[in-house]
């Protein structure tokens, strides 16, 4: 499946989808919650790709802004925090997300990667859903121990142009420095150094326990252990979907082992 543009997501209602996604088989409506490094953008990289949503993500919507003369002081205010390892605040993330309800709306459905995070957010969602007839199947909530958390982040490198991610250790790219995909340079997220790092983990921590609870209380509660292989941690969370009765793809068997069905950690595209 080819990776789709967001830039509706990233500017939005305004803006028309340019390559509007194909549902396979039902319309998903999913959230994903877990702490920085945890590896929502992976797991929202490969979920998007077996399931056919798009996956939206708060996250990018503010490191867009930083290449967008979006002309919006709260946006300005909002890539600060961000770069500080800060929350941005509630309403300046609860204007944006009531400004793109077409990509709510939309007939493949959708993948939240980094929303909601507080539980006024959790809880404002809900009347935003409520709203426009729409209902959430599954908050899945990925969790890593603290020090693996601490040890992706910081080897973390991410294309500034194209938004692959790699990993030092895990994930080089073939040539220092240089994206495999597009040739950009590859660098570390400038909210990745140690003391931004730390308060975002910090906010993560004083914020996760009633947004969980939330969704729990809701019966729409999905708790991955995610301190395996990405490929693991996707399976895991296929296989609770299943349990709870959503109707998977199904893939014909392979004949031969051939690459995997779906890309590790396929690159966000921010806006030109
Ligand atoms: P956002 O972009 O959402 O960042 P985050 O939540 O901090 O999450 P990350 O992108 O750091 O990590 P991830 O869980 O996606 O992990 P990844 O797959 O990249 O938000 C950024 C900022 O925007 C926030 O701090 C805040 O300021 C603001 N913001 C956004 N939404 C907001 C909201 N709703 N309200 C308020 N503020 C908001 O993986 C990380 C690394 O680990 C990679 O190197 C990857 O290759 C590796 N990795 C992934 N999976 C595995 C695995 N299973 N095993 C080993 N390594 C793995």
């Amino acid at each position: 499946m080819p990776l789709r543009e967001q830039t509706t997501w990233l500017r939005g209602d305004r803006f028309h989808c340019l390559q509007p996604p194909t549902a396979v088989g039902r319309t998903w409506r999913l959230v994903l919650l877990g702490a920085p490094g945890a590896g929502k953008g992976t797991q929202a990289a490969m979920l998007t790709a077996e399931l056919g949503m798009c996956s939206l993500s708060t996250g990018d919507i503010f490191r867009a802004a930083e290449l967008r003369a979006t002309g919006r002081t709260e946006m300005a205010e909002a890539h600060a925090r961000m770069m500080r390892g800060e929350l941005v605040p509630d309403d300046i993330v609860l204007r944006l997300i009531g400004e793109r309800r077409n990509c709510l709306r939309c007939p493949a459905g959708f993948l939240l990667d980094g929303f909601p995070r507080t539980i006024v957010q959790a809880a404002a969602f809900d009347g935003l859903l409520a709203a426009e007839r729409l209902q959430l199947d599954a908050v899945i909530h990925y969790q890593v121990p603290i020090m693996d958390l601490v040890a992706r982040l910081a080897g973390r490198r991410v294309c500034s142009r194209c938004q692959a991610p790699y990993h030092v250790v895990l994930r080089p790219p073939r040539i220092d420095g240089v994206c495999d995909r597009c040739g950009g340079p590859v660098t570390r997220r400038p909210d990745d150094e140690p003391e931004a790092v730390h308060r975002r983990l910090i906010a993560y921590i004083d914020a996760i326990g009633a947004v969980a609870a939330y969704y729990c209380r809701q019966d729409r509660l999905l708790t991955v252990p995610a301190a395996t292989t990405p490929e693991r941690v996707f399976e895991t969370t296929l296989a609770l979907l299943a349990a709870r009765g959503f109707e998977l793809p199904r893939h014909e068997p392979a004949a031969s082992a051939g690459p995997p069905r779906a890309p590790v950690g396929a690159p966000v595209p921010l806006l030109p």
